[in-house]
């Protein structure tokens, strides 16, 4: 199957998201396996928004997040709810975005070039099933457009699959 992934130098936030939530859309059509979507939305946005160096899913399990698909360096496979970045967007069950993760109390550090982070709840109803974990090598990366627009990204991923 070939995808052309969105060209998103020279638009705003608002577009790119706009035609990203159109491409996801095509791109998860007819699939209802939340890892193969997953799967193909961490390419999707990996290769899609610019200046990431990660991004990809933990999934809540057994009381922690374990290590989903993913584009970027190996990652750290097992994380407690409340501890770091994406724990604690767990914990909160709300998107947090973190402009210098160097200043984040518990930070867990995978990739030595990560400088910013937005995690991204996953919930069916009122239950939390994961988070989106992006990381990017600039500082302040990430702002509440992204949070909307990667918001909708995961509504349409969850519309998408079915949670086990
Ligand atoms: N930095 C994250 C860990 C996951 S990696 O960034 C892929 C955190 O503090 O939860």
């Amino acid at each position: 199957m070939t995808f052309a992934i969105a060209e998103s130098k020279a638009r705003s936030k608002v577009e790119i998201y706009d035609a990203l939530a159109s491409q996801l859309s095509s791109l998860l059509a007819g699939e209802r396996d939340l890892i193969a979507n997953a799967a193909n939305f961490s390419s999707l946005i990996f290769h899609s928004l610019p200046d990431l160096n990660w991004a990809g899913f933990y999934f809540a399990k057994a009381g922690e997040l374990v290590l989903g698909p993913f584009q970027g360096q190996p990652a750290c496979v097992r994380i407690k709810i409340g501890q770091g970045v994406c724990g604690a967007g767990a914990a909160k069950c709300e998107t947090v975005i973190v402009p210098n993760v160097h200043e984040f109390p518990g930070h867990i550090t995978c990739d030595s070039a990560s400088n910013s982070e937005i995690v991204v709840p996953l919930k069916k109803g009122e239950r939390l099933i994961g988070v989106l974990d992006i990381d990017s090598p600039s500082f302040s990366r990430f702002d509440e457009e992204d949070a909307v627009g990667l918001e909708r990204l995961v509504r349409i991923l969850l519309a998408s699959a079915i949670a086990k």
